[in-house]
């Protein structure tokens, strides 16, 4: 049994209820984790505060993380809510639609900073923020998908931009490995999210799976949390870098 009372985890990403963040939020708090949810806006704010009153002692923050001064003011705040943070999960990405619907040929320089700003920077600004507040080590945690890897239809520059979020975790795992930090990813099968919405013919790549990968089925939030929870248990201590697949076995599939 994972015993994570004492420790405090911070989540990024929270949308709604399907979204991958509230799978692990409610990993982490059923193992005892103190959960500080974050989520972007205004506009999410309801949401994100109804869902964090079912777990005991969560509370809510809102941050922008493509914003430097949200990402200070929220650190400061936490540091001043609970002193010493434990873990860090990043379940945050964005592209613009056209970046997501037009010939990836044509995605623009625009697109592809934001994409890459949003998704891929945010992790190292979060992490930045975070270590000074780490200081009896811990785990930091990202999501990616296997569209890093290989093509899936209408991914694009998201593609591009998990390719460069995989590097970043090997990059930040060396970076923070001296103070007892872990840095992981987890690489999850497709889900039905709000961000999954927005890829056209989703419904094809949640079929591909049932169809070939080994379970012959789609995972669930709570799949991906429950490898969270590992991740940032003491029961990983020796994993960092890594990019562990969440995805029913689809990705040893060949055909
Ligand atoms: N759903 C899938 O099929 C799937 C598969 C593999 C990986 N992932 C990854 O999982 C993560 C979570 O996505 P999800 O599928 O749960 O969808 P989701 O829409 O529920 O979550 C995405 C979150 O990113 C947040 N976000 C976007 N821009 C932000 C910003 N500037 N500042 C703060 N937050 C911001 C949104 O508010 C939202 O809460 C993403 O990194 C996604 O790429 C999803």
């Amino acid at each position: 049994m994972i015993d994570l009372k004492g420790k405090v985890a911070v989540v990024f990403g929270l949308a709604n209820k399907r979204s991958i963040a509230w799978g692990i939020a409610q990993k982490l708090s059923e193992a005892g984790a103190t959960l500080a949810i974050c989520y972007q806006n205004e506009r999410l704010q309801r949401d994100a505060e109804s869902l964090a009153a079912e777990l005991p002692s969560a509370r809510t923050f809102q941050c922008d993380v493509s914003v430097d001064e949200q990402i200070d003011t929220l650190f400061a705040t936490l540091k001043e809510t609970y002193g010493t943070l434990h873990t860090i999960v990043h379940a945050v990405a964005f592209a613009p639609s056209d970046a997501i619907k037009n010939d990836f040929l044509l995605t623009t320089r625009d697109d592809f900073r934001i994409a890459h700003d949003v998704s891929v920077y945010s992790l190292i600004a979060v992490s930045r923020a975070a270590v000074p507040l780490m200081t009896e080590g811990g785990s930091i945690l990202t999501l990616t998908y296997y569209g890093s890897t290989k093509v899936f239809p209408n991914y694009n520059v998201m593609g591009v931009a998990k390719a460069g979020l995989e590097a970043t975790v090997r990059y930040l795992a060396a970076s923070l490995g001296s103070k007892n930090i872990r840095v992981n990813a987890i690489s999850a099968g497709p889900i039905k999210t709000l961000a999954a919405r927005g890829i056209g013919d989703f419904s094809k790549i949640l079929d591909a799976v049932t169809d070939r990968a080994p379970l012959h089925r789609n995972v669930d939030q709570l799949e991906v949390g429950g490898a969270a929870l590992f991740l940032s248990s003491d029961l990983a201590s020796g994993i960092t870098g890594e990019i562990t697949y969440v995805d029913c076995g689809y990705n040893i599939t060949g055909l």
